[in-house]
């Protein structure tokens, strides 16, 4: 890599591309349906605290994260406002270590999960609520007295969240939208008992369908990935995978240099717009061009990822774009736990 790279041909492949009119397009997008408090940013998607800070210019103060690591991220970024570590943890007391810096709010939903953040020095909690997906949440029979102890321990509980992740792949809107209402009217029957102002829930796929929650947690429209691009939705796709063409085959494929390692798989293969994916291996990537003729080792290509959190959490930066030439650099920097 140049030291400075101006245009895309200048980057160290495989190289995380962000597309900026692209970007700006979902971001606005959002904020015309969903601004300030009503979007509670999740970080988990893209990992970063220049990317968190463009988002808090927008008037969203408010994060989600989803380790603490991604918590201290922020709290030294100085996006201190309102955080909320949606998401169980036993290692509280580097929460707590920050709450005189920070708002800090951890999801619990058990005795354990509340102990911890007792010990811990968490001062607000939020009672996570199982609306449907098999993961964290506990029962809404349990939910008043997780409360009551939290309340009778001295901590502020700030009411309830829930993810619906079941809901976010359904295609069909309408019933999308019943399931999510399902889901939902679980959620706003523990918020009855635990009471507090906020009912937090939602993610990028049901984002204009679920109108129950006080906020919704999306991260993903920011960057989208080819899954979330087969629903009906006004975001794109702005991030996609840069490679180079390190070997030609005469059997009828093309290798490039980003495999495995450079891609989130577990929504199975990328995509590719000039022909098919055949594989990934670690590092290469096979791929089927519809005219074998029209490439040569040294060309680059543009991979689309299929998911777009553990693609991110594999590179160090993002490259943003703007068609050939890098308008800026900005650091994976929340990455690990
Ligand atoms: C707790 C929680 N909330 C919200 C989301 C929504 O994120 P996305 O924007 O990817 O749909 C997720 C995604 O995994 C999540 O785990």
């Amino acid at each position: 890599m140049s030291p400075d790279p101006s245009t895309t041909s200048d980057l160290v492949t495989p190289a995380l591309l962000v597309d900026v009119p692209t970007f700006e397009r979902n971001l606005a997008a959002m904020d015309a349906v969903l601004p300030g408090a009503k979007l509670r940013p999740h970080v988990k998607a893209f990992k970063s605290t220049d990317m968190a800070r463009r988002l808090d210019a927008d008037g969203h103060h408010g994060f989600c994260a989803a380790t603490p690591r991604e918590i201290e991220g922020l709290v030294a970024a100085g996006l201190t406002d309102d955080l909320l570590l949606a998401n169980e943890t036993l290692d509280t007391a580097r929460l707590g270590a920050l709450a005189g810096r920070a708002n800090i709010t951890v999801a619990i939903d058990s005795d354990e999960t509340l102990d911890a953040a007792i010990a811990g020095g968490v001062r607000s909690v939020l009672v996570d609520i199982d609306v449907g997906l098999p993961r964290c949440g506990c029962d809404v029979e349990d939910s008043a007295r997780l409360a009551d102890r939290a309340r009778a321990a001295g901590l502020d509980v700030r009411g309830v969240m829930g993810y619906e992740g079941h809901v976010m792949m359904v295609h069909d809107r309408d019933k999308k939208r019943a399931k999510v209402e399902q889901a939902m009217a679980i959620l706003l029957q523990a918020h009855e008992m635990v009471g507090g102002d906020i009912v937090s829930g939602g993610g990028t796929g049901t984002w204009d369908l679920n109108t129950w929650c006080t906020e919704i947690q999306a991260g993903s429209y920011t960057l989208m990935d080819t899954q979330y691009d087969e629903l009906e939705m006004p975001f794109e796709k702005a991030l996609s995978v840069l490679a180079t063409v390190i070997s030609i085959s005469s059997k009828g494929w093309i290798i490039a240099d980003c495999g495995l390692k450079a891609l989130g798989m577990d929504h199975g293969n990328p995509s590719w717009d000039d022909g098919d994916v055949f594989f990934c291996s670690d590092e290469h990537i096979t791929l089927m061009p519809r005219e074998l003729s029209d490439w040569k080792v040294g060309d680059r290509v543009q991979i689309w990822p299929s998911h777009v959190d553990p693609t991110v959490a594999r590179h160090e930066q993002f490259w943003l774009v703007d068609d050939d030439s890098v308008r800026d650099r900005w650091p994976i920097d929340l990455r690990h736990w």
